[in-house]
């Protein structure tokens, strides 16, 4: 730590820290929480006390997206995980919600539905998850055995696919029973929805599989649904073109005109924003011939959020250039929960170990210091 580092107001260089309106949802900055699964709630999905106090520690950011939260049993692919089905789940993500509302903040629910990603273990009665083919994912799934490979997915049959649209609907309308300022679609990281659209993926021969237009038919029904529900103006959705993450998913064959052509249909719903993965999911931001983020994002008709290993100085530097509205951080908030601040005035930031990442209860995760008791103690420590 240096104490150069300290007191430098970047406000002044920025208009990161100032407000912005997505959609309908008002930010006092344009510091956005990226979803984080932490792996600390209980079995039955519902969020405890624990979890009320770690989102209440980051409620100056300009908006929190939740942790990926399932919307069915069916939808879940790690323990430990939320889930917005049940009355009690509701009743949970209520407190958190009205919590984060007391600060002066905002929260959307990020809604989830693993597809192929989970285990038998997870799955009601021990059956076989689904996704758009019996293709296996090359990753691994956290049960209450610990760590295990994804099991063999089995191909959604089409007359299941209307009641997927329903567990959407049904988690959207229980979010918003949830007292939650919006939802965002998560249609990243190779979960359910991107599993239809890349062709890597999607084997169907089916309304669902094959063309574009088919590969993405099942997450613009999910938006209509979703949107039908919330109105305008409430409604995210994040897309990740060019990751491999999770289960070491192949790209699309063709990443500009798939997303291309999503992105656009995408316009017809006013939704709040649009929010990127650029690049490999917490890993790098490095693009592959012939994919351009930048043009991708411009066929987008509203806000923006980008995120993936986003700095300081990167985030102003795409925000200067008009490429992003907002930014959306995600490790950094794990260890600064008072991230805007220590941006704003140039305070060194805390970095987590990957071990403070899922599980451990309270250890790693509501214990870290905000900046004014880390300078009482840094100084102290010094005379
Ligand atoms: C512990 C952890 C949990 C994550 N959980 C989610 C999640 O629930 N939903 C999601 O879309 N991305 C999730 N991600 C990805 C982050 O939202 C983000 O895209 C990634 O960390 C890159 O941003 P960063 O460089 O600012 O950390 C997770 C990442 C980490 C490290």
């Amino acid at each position: 730590m240096t104490d150069k580092n300290f007191m430098v107001d970047n406000s002044t260089r920025t208009d990161l820290f100032s407000p912005i309106k997505l959609g309908e949802i008002e930010l006092a900055n344009r510091i956005v929480m990226a979803p984080l699964t932490r792996g600390r709630m209980n079995e039955e999905g519902v969020p405890n006390d624990l979890n009320i106090t770690y989102y209440i520690q980051r409620a100056s950011a300009g908006l929190i997206i939740s942790e990926a939260t399932n919307i069915s049993a069916q939808g879940r692919g790690y323990a430990k995980t939320p889930g917005i089905w049940t009355e009690d789940q509701i009743a949970g993500w209520k407190k958190i919600t009205d919590a984060v509302h007391s600060a002066s903040g905002k929260i959307v629910m990020q809604l989830w539905h693993v597809g192929r990603c989970s285990h038998v273990d997870l799955q009601p009665n021990g059956e076989a998850p689904v996704a758009p083919s019996a293709i296996k994912a090359d990753g691994n799934s956290y049960t209450n055995n610990g760590i295990v490979e994804v099991s063999m997915p089995r191909a959604l049959k089409i007359d299941e696919i209307p009641n997927i649209v329903e567990q959407y609907r049904h988690a959207a309308e229980c979010a918003k029973r949830a007292g939650f300022d919006g939802v965002e679609i998560h249609s990243a990281n190779n979960y359910l929805l991107e599993q239809f659209l890349r062709d890597s993926t999607n084997h169907r021969t089916d309304q669902y599989g094959g063309s574009i237009a088919n590969r993405a038919r099942l997450i613009l029904e999910v938006v209509e649904a979703v949107t039908n529900v919330w109105g305008d103006g409430r409604v995210g959705i994040r897309l990740s073109p060019i990751t491999t993450e999770v289960g070491n998913t192949p790209l699309d064959s063709n990443v500009m005109e798939t997303y291309g052509y999503l992105i656009q249909q995408l316009n017809k719903f006013k939704l709040a924003y649009l929010h990127f993965v650029e690049g490999i999911t917490g890993k790098s931001r490095s693009v592959p011939e012939g994919v351009d983020l930048n043009a991708l994002r411009s066929l987008f008709d509203g806000a923006y959020i980008g995120n993936n290993n986003y700095d300081l100085e990167i985030a102003i530097s795409r925000r200067a250039e008009g490429k992003v509205d907002a930014v959306a951080f995600g490790r950094p908030f794990i260890s600064n929960p008072d991230l805007v601040d220590r941006l704003r005035y140039g305070i060194e930031l805390a970095h987590a170990s990957i071990e403070t990442h899922y599980g451990n209860g309270e250890k790693g995760y509501i214990d870290w210091p905000k900046a004014n008791s880390f300078h009482i103690e840094s100084s102290c420590s010094k005379s």
